[in-house]
């Protein structure tokens, strides 16, 4: 047996509910009395309060006011839910702003912001950083003992920069740790000699500018570097009086999937749980199985930032998401099956924002459990009542894991590179979604992936892919050789290994660091206009036994096979004949160049081949029909497998003789299994 623990040991069941604003009601006498008789009607145990509470926390500077919050933790648990408690630093009261106007955030043209909004606090300034500080450790004292009290939600979705003073000087400090106080060092790594921008005072050093500098790239990037590291500085400040009062409960914050300011993989270390944000675009042109797969790929990311751990759903909708440009709501079945996903995927919470519909503000039309009718009798109130229910049947699937035998590498610090890199193409650079191509082959055939970054262990996958891994950091290559040398398989493709990890390139020949392990040198790239269409062919009798031809575009690395073996070929223009997928061996393992941006049947055939011949666990040995997604959760006995099916239509998937229990319906199942529309099966072998 081989499980996680659950996130808080008082609580060993999946938590269900969501944002709770009792705040919000204080005028509105009985209401926290009839949202406790809903909460045990909608089958929710698990409250997260106080998010965004400050005001009415500490009124006025130094005046704590916690009776409200008594009342309320003293219900919830009366009534056998838990709380997952916030630090409310995601919004500051007026008489904050007002008395230190240092806590309000300078943008980047230089502008501070006026009091309003949220999440726009400036994570330097010592006076917030104190203030946060002196009431998170309010908070603590005052519950540490408190039974409800079960994780610690601090502030909210953390996002954004500061460019003020205080924060330029923190930017200098940072740079001269990095750079050890070499400012020569700096201005080579920077490539100042560029447009005469030298700099000969560490004090003519500023945040990258609109109006200012903005264009030195490894300038950009310590930027964001800074950015990421700053405000992890600040969350551990906010999380220090917690771990000194309250050590065992756990903490987490709210992250929002691949949001692209701060790099999540620097944040998951200093909690103790992740939990994610999300709002699907369900029912929506783009074709929900579709979205189905890319919601697949954040949930994984969530799970391997720590090494398989559950993670926590912190929101979803119940319903509609307001801020969508189309507000749908979710077709019946979709509530449950996207929840399921998460569940699917690692995730040991269904949580939502929010529980109750706000009267006014910019949030009254955002779904909620409970709706401005007020009562259950809603088909929304329904949908969440019943995902309750199915949640209290999945006890055993807590602290279970996904087993994945492949890693596909999504690397923020990567991702930022090709953003700001002028050339080959302006637009269609498409990193992320070059990443779920690949991802989706799997994904629609039922592999477990675990998704990366370039700094993780490579060593317990049999196959590693890392689509466009254009920066390359020191020791990445040499980990990635260590890893095919033992014999795991490795796929790279065109626009790698191109710069350094300050966005310096490589000299002496592309991809860098990887041409040793890939067996090849990329002598050009060319960008192909939106309609311009080359094809790869592929050798008669190539090792991989592909045969035909693909569309290729966008992207097209003219490569040189040095050791490695070419299996495919482009067609046309004046590089056909050329290599446009090869392989190396080096050592026990082989790693595989895809020279050109393909249609996606080729990931499809490409990936497929690599599965049979890697013999990659597949959750179940069947033909999967499209729109349906199997994945798996297991603590190394039990396995409990989930199959999901995206498509509106009833869809048939054929287990064959294969026994299994149905979880829900507590039946043996076997053979051919109907889902309707946004039908779910969850199955225990
Ligand atoms: C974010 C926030 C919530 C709420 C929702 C609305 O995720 O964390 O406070 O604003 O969006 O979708
Ligand atoms: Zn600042």
């Amino acid at each position: 047996m081989n499980k996680f623990k659950p996130i808080n040991e008082k609580c060993p069941h999946f938590l269900h509910g969501g944002d709770y604003n009792p705040d919000q009601w204080m005028n509105v006498p009985g209401i926290w009395e009839e949202d406790m008789r809903l909460m045990k009607l909608a089958n929710c145990n698990a409250m997260s309060v106080g998010i965004f509470a400050w005001a009415v926390l500490e009124p006025e500077e130094g005046r704590f006011e916690f009776g409200w919050l008594d009342r309320i933790m003293d219900m919830i648990a009366e009534n056998g839910g838990y709380v997952v408690l916030a630090t409310p630093s995601g919004a500051r009261p007026a008489w904050l702003a007002q008395k230190y106007p240092e806590v309000l955030r300078v943008q980047a043209n230089r502008q501070r912001i006026l009091f309003g909004g949220r999440q726009n606090h400036c994570f330097t300034s010592p006076v917030y950083r104190e203030k946060c500080s002196i009431i998170n450790r309010k908070l603590a004292e005052r519950y540490k003992d408190h039974p409800a009290l079960l994780v610690w939600h601090v502030s909210n979705e953390y996002s954004g920069e500061c460019h003020c003073e205080l924060c330029q000087k923190a930017f200098r400090e940072w740079l001269k740790r990095k750079y050890d106080n070499d400012l020569d060092k700096l201005n080579e790594q920077w490539w100042t000699s560029f447009w005469s921008h030298t700099y000969t005072d560490w004090e003519q050093i500023q945040s990258p500018a609109p109006h200012g500098e903005s264009r030195v790239h490894g300038h950009n990037l310590d930027w964001k570097r800074f950015v990421t590291d700053q405000t992890v500085d600040f969350i551990k400040n906010e999380i220090a009086p917690l771990k000194e009062i309250t050590p065992n409960i756990p903490v987490t914050t709210n992250l929002m999937g691949t949001y692209p300011g701060l790099d999540y993989w620097k944040i998951a270390p200093v909690l103790d749980v992740i939990s994610w944000d999300i709002y699907p675009t369900w029912h929506s042109p783009q074709n929900d199985a579709e979205l189905a797969c890319r919601i697949g790929f954040l949930h994984d990311l969530n799970r391997s930032f720590k090494g398989g751990k559950p993670f926590m759903l912190m929101e979803s909708t119940p319903s509609i998401t307001n801020w969508h440009p189309v507000a749908k709501l979710k077709r019946p079945g979709m509530h449950l099956l996207a929840s399921m996903q998460a569940v699917a995927h690692g995730s040991d919470t269904v949580q939502y924002f929010q529980w109750r519909k706000s009267r006014g503000s910019n949030e009254k039309f955002h779904g909620a459990v409970v709706d401005h009718c007020g009562h259950e009798n809603t088909r929304v109130f329904r949908d969440v009542a019943e995902v309750g229910s199915v949640l209290k049947k999945l006890d055993p699937v807590i602290g279970t894991t996904v087993n994945a035998e492949v890693a596909v590498i999504y690397d923020w610090e990567n991702n930022w590179a090709i953003e700001d890199a002028e050339g080959p193409r302006k637009d269609k650079k498409n990193y992320q979604q070059t990443c779920l191509d690949q991802y989706k082959v799997f994904w629609k055939q039922g592999v477990p992936v675990d998704i990366i970054n370039m700094d993780c262990d490579f060593s317990k996958y049999k196959l590693l892919i890392a689509p466009m891994l254009y920066m390359v950091k020191p020791g990445t290559a040499e980990r990635i050789e260590k890893f095919v040398e033992a014999g795991g398989t490795f796929v790279t493709t065109y626009w790698s290994g191109i710069v350094n990890e300050n966005d310096l390139c490589f000299l002496g020949g592309f991809p860098g660091p990887l041409r040793k392990v890939t067996g090849i040198w990329s002598e050009e790239i060319d960008a192909l206009y939106d309609n311009d269409v080359n094809y790869v062919v592929f050798n008669k009798d190539n090792e991989m036994g592909i045969s035909g031809e693909y569309k290729a575009g966008i992207l097209c690395d003219l490569i040189h096979a040095e050791t490695a073996r070419v299996l495919a070929v482009y067609k046309d223009d004046f590089y056909a004949g050329r290599p446009a997928v090869t392989v190396n061996t080096y050592g026990k393992g082989e790693a595989y160049y895809i020279a050109s941006r393909n249609e996606d049947k080729f990931a499809l055939d490409f990936y497929t081949k690599l599965i049979e011949k890697l013999e990659l666990r597949r959750v179940l040995k069947i033909e999967i029909p499209y729109g349906i997604s199997v994945q798996s959760r297991t603590d190394g006995e039990n396995e409990y497998i989930f199959i999901m099916n995206f498509n509106n239509t009833e869809t048939e998937i054929d287990i064959g003789n294969m026994e299994l229990w149905d979880m829900l319906d507590n039946v043996k199942v076997t053979g051919k299994i109907v889902l309707k529309g946004y039908g779910v099966k969850i199955l225990k072998r």
